[in-house]
């Protein structure tokens, strides 16, 4: 079985969040099932050292924003095809915003010219390879089934996955031509949403299959709550959906084996997490000689994760004796108040403002638990990073979080199958409650320990949702 995914991220080449860990992990999971994957991506600065080390097998003069070649080569054991086109994609900065933070104002055209160019391979452009199936990530991806089927095509058989149905990928009408669309395909049934383009909505007319990342977002985004204006639509093609549950790829993230940590383990020496968390206090500036809990977040600061909630409940956390190490970077605000938290809380509370991998894993490691509050959260990874590293999650009972963390709830407790804290008030009050209830396990050390190897039992390998994956795809074909 061939599959082509296309998607405008992929780990550990280019990488804002979970999107690039799942399309990163899940080729080499569906090889051993027999699944061929190839990942169509832009070729962005970062992967221009590879293209020398490729084979050019098609050559496109007529997408959206000009020309480009696609060159197929293969790294870190998976197949990529990597549309070079420098007008669109040779630039500094990431691959949707540039140096100033706001979006590149062709965006349209970039993605759109991406999904173009998979279209075309699917109608044949590349010698010799005949994908079986076209599957989709996110809005970024979202014209390539809709431009296949606008081609008269109605194989290979496509799906899309919506990582996050807050990005649609909505522009105004009258890009229409410059991105080759028909507009007699612009209407309420179509490419229409509220009188703009959506993307998004493009794919979820035109694609065989909609998943999205965990059970319970399939069927949160199916009310107006959580649907962001799509709810209708996908009420409307609700027998073509399901939810299949991210898994991480358990090599990258092993704690027994992890060059990012200063002293491994496993559950058997969960005693060696403490060197990790000296190091953590070493290198963001922390007491080392506290004995409450040290929580991190490891996130985008966007008020989808509820991090603003969390600043309010800093206070609380601060005099309930523990501490707080944060890693992440977004939205402006949330960046200076976490700066401020750590200047007012020294000691106490450390903020990392940046993107860092190897800190990502170490504090992993080190910390005791990791917040996650998030308002929506269609899977989460870092909450599974989490129990692997027997770092207890915090989380909102939303999405993937809801369906991947077992509450401390005295029936689970009992039965030993705790491993996290899930509460339901994403507000400083509520997380302040969560805070005292983690905080007073952690005083119970022989609970904690047991929550931890309950964690780290937890499966969250890719091998349940591969298989899902293969499935589908299997079906679609036949
Ligand atoms: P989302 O995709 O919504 O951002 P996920 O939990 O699915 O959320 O995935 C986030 C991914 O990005 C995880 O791999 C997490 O470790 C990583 N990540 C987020 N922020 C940072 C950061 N500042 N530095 C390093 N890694 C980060
Ligand atoms: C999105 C979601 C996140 C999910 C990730 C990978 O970025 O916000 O919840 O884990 O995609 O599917």
């Amino acid at each position: 079985m061939q599959v082509l995914m296309v998607a405008s991220e992929c780990a550990p080449f280019v990488k804002t969040g979970g999107l690039a860990d799942v399309v990163g992990a899940l080729p080499s999971a569906l090889a051993p099932l027999g699944v061929d994957a190839q990942v169509m991506l832009p070729a962005y600065p970062a992967l221009f050292p590879l293209l020398p080390k490729g084979q050019e097998v098609a050559r496109f003069d007529d997408l959206p924003g000009g020309g480009g070649r696609l060159v197929r080569v293969t790294a870190q054991g998976v197949t990529l095809l990597l549309l070079d086109a420098p007008q669109l994609f040779d630039r500094p900065g990431g691959p949707y915003l540039d140096e100033t933070g706001a979006d590149w104002s062709d965006n349209h055209l970039r993605f759109a010219a991406l999904s173009m160019a998979v279209a075309r391979v699917c109608q044949g452009a590349i010698d010799g390879y005949a994908p079986d199936v076209l599957h989709a990530h996110d809005w970024q991806a979202a014209l390539a089934p809709v431009y296949l089927k606008m081609a008269g095509h109605s194989s290979p058989r496509s799906v899309l996955t919506i990582h996050n149905i807050a990005f649609q990928g909505r522009y105004g009408s009258h890009l229409l031509d410059q991105l080759h669309l028909k507009t007699d395909w612009f209407h309420p049934e179509g490419l229409e949403f509220h009188g703009d383009l959506s993307m998004l909505k493009g794919a979820l007319m035109y694609a065989d299959r909609i998943t999205t990342v965990s059970p319970t977002y399939a069927r949160e985004i199916l009310t107006p709550a959580f649907g962001m204006g799509l709810d209708g639509v996908l009420r409307a093609r609700a027998d073509v959906l399901s939810g299949l549950l991210n898994g991480i790829d358990t090599e990258v993230w092993n704690p027994a084996d992890d060059t990012a940590l200063v002293q491994t383990y496993d559950a058997k020496s969960l005693k060696r997490k403490a060197q990790n968390r000296a190091e953590i206090c070493a290198r963001l500036g922390l007491d080392a000689d506290q004995t409450g809990p040290l929580f991190c977040v490891i996130s985008r600061l966007t008020s989808q994760k509820g991090l603003d909630a969390l600043l309010e409940a800093v206070p609380h956390l601060v005099a309930r004796g523990a501490q707080l190490a944060v890693l992440g970077s977004g939205e402006p605000d949330l960046e200076e108040g976490f700066r401020r938290a750590a200047e007012g809380n020294p000691g106490r509370v450390a903020t990392y403002v940046g993107y860092d991998e190897p800190l990502s894993h170490l504090l992993q490691g080190g910390s005791d638990a990791i917040l996650i509050p998030s308002r929506f959260e269609p899977c989460g990874l870092t909450q599974l990073y989490g129990l692997r590293y027997g770092t207890l999650p915090v989380v909102a009972r939303t999405g993937g979080l809801a369906d991947t963390v077992i509450d401390a709830n005295m029936a689970a407790v009992l039965a030993k199958a705790a491993t996290g804290f899930v509460f339901d008030d994403v507000s400083g009050t509520g997380i302040a409650q969560v805070i005292d209830r983690a905080a007073a396990a952690y005083a119970d050390p022989k609970l904690w320990q047991s929550m931890q190897r309950a964690a780290m039992r937890h499966p969250v390998s890719w091998a349940r949702s591969a298989q899902g994956y293969c499935d589908l795809y299997a079906d679609l074909v036949e």
